[in-house]
């Protein structure tokens, strides 16, 4: 049977057919070998940290397989959870928390009353004995969702169980409340510490590669390198933009990726994604208060403010997700025509500065660039992405 598009091109899901393995920093050995090698160190915890979307959980997944991994959230664990409780609902054991002993004063008699409840209980040794019997692997991701209370509560239950040999991956974002398990005294020497990088273009590129093999469509290493430069460092918008492709081709009748298709595939990408708002406050900069802003002619006719200029000169070409001030301001310069004079270099550093406390006081959508230490960094490729091709008359 031919498969389909999205069958093989699965920015949201594990990507069965499309499934690369990369190399563990430099180190000649796969990702997944490493994870093996973690998960076979008994009594060890692994911490898997890695940026959003760089391929955590598919990871885990591949390594530990769908019949033996347990995936429970951060999410799942707020601060009335019982740890075991959610551990053992997880593989359908029934766990009812520990026997309680409620002690009743009843009116008018001084006399107590005991009333133990006589509620079946499995204890925790149970639930980790379940789990080392059936070969159960627990991957607590999204870590950094949990409260910082129930963080604490869970090291602290991680600490016992992992000495008793109970296989535990825990998955968080890079300098994210990573604390309670990284920086826990009580945790170090029983850590196996992995570190998921930034996707390279080699590997992007192999992405499409597969994929497009699989279904019989050609292109060129030229188109596939291409492609790999616009998905920055991102593997699920390699996934996104290709099925964009599939979806234009199929509709064309044709079976080979030009060169001519891609524009309108990036566009058609973006639709996927909003960062509307987050371009419109960075462009906006901060309230004036009415004061009026210097404003430039740009090369394509249109008005821009320095904040208005920043913006547009990330999008500009190569894409990149690290820019120090020199190539900023470079850029910049290219965009207004020389009779329109310059911005001096100090204003611009003070406008970055503004837009860096602006995007730092909102929500974490907002957090898609950073400003310090002299240099620009975009966090978030699919932002980059977006300013890039997503701003259609604009
Ligand atoms: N090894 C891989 N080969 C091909 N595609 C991949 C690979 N890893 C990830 N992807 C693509 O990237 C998407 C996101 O991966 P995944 O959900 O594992 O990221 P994550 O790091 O767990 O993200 P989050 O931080 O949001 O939990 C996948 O759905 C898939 O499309
Ligand atoms: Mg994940």
């Amino acid at each position: 049977m031919r498969l389909k598009a999205e069958n093989v091109f699965k920015p949201g899901a594990y990507p069965e057919y499309t499934y690369v393995s990369r190399n563990y920093e430099n180190t000649g050995i796969s990702y997944e070998l490493r994870l093996k090698q973690a998960l076979r160190t008994a009594g060890c915890l692994t911490s898997l940290i890695g940026p959003s979307k760089m391929g955590k959980t598919i990871l885990c997944e591949t390594v530990i397989g769908f019949d033996n991994i347990v995936e429970v959230s951060g999410a799942d664990f707020n601060n009335n959870a019982d740890f075991w409780a959610t551990v053992a609902a997880k593989v359908e054991l029934p766990y009812l928390g520990e026997i309680t002993t409620e002690r009743e004063m009843k009116e008018g008699e001084a006399k107590e009353t005991d009333s133990k409840s006589e509620r079946y209980v499995l204890s925790k040794d149970k639930v980790i004995q379940y789990y080392k019997d059936h070969d159960k692997v627990l991957v607590i991701d999204d870590f950094h969702y949990a409260s910082k209370e129930m963080q604490m509560i869970m090291a602290q239950q991680l600490k016992d169980a992992i000495r008793r040999e109970l296989k535990v991956v825990v998955v968080s974002l890079p300098h994210r409340s990573d604390d309670a398990i990284r920086q826990n005294a009580d945790l170090s020497g029983r850590l196996s510490l992995i570190n998921i990088e930034a996707w390279k273009k080699e590997d992007l590129k192999e992405i499409a590669l597969k994929g497009f093999k699989q279904l019989n469509i050609k292109i060129t290493d030229e188109v596939a390198d291409r492609l790999a430069v616009e998905c920055l460092t991102s593997p699920q918008l390699m996934q996104y933009i290709c099925l964009s492709i599939c979806t234009l081709l199929e509709d064309k009748n044709e079976d080979t990726v030009n060169k001519n298709i891609l524009e309108t595939a990036y566009r058609f990408t973006t639709v996927n994604f909003n960062y509307y708002d987050v371009v419109n406050v960075m462009s906006k900069g901060p309230n004036t208060r009415g004061k009026k802003r210097n404003k430039y002619k740009t090369v394509t006719g249109r008005e821009l403010d320095l904040y208005g200029l920043i913006v547009e000169s990330l999008a500009k070409n190569p894409p990149v997700m690290e820019l120090d001030f020199d190539a900023v301001y470079d850029r910049i310069v290219k965009l207004i025509p020389e009779k329109e004079g310059r911005p001096d270099k100090q204003s611009v550093k003070t406008h970055l500065n503004n837009l860096h406390l602006i995007l730092k006081e909102k929500e974490e959508i907002y957090k898609a660039i950073d400003w310090k230490d002299g240099k620009v960094y975009i966090l978030d490729p699919l932002f980059l992405f977006y300013l890039r091709w997503g701003r259609i008359g604009e």
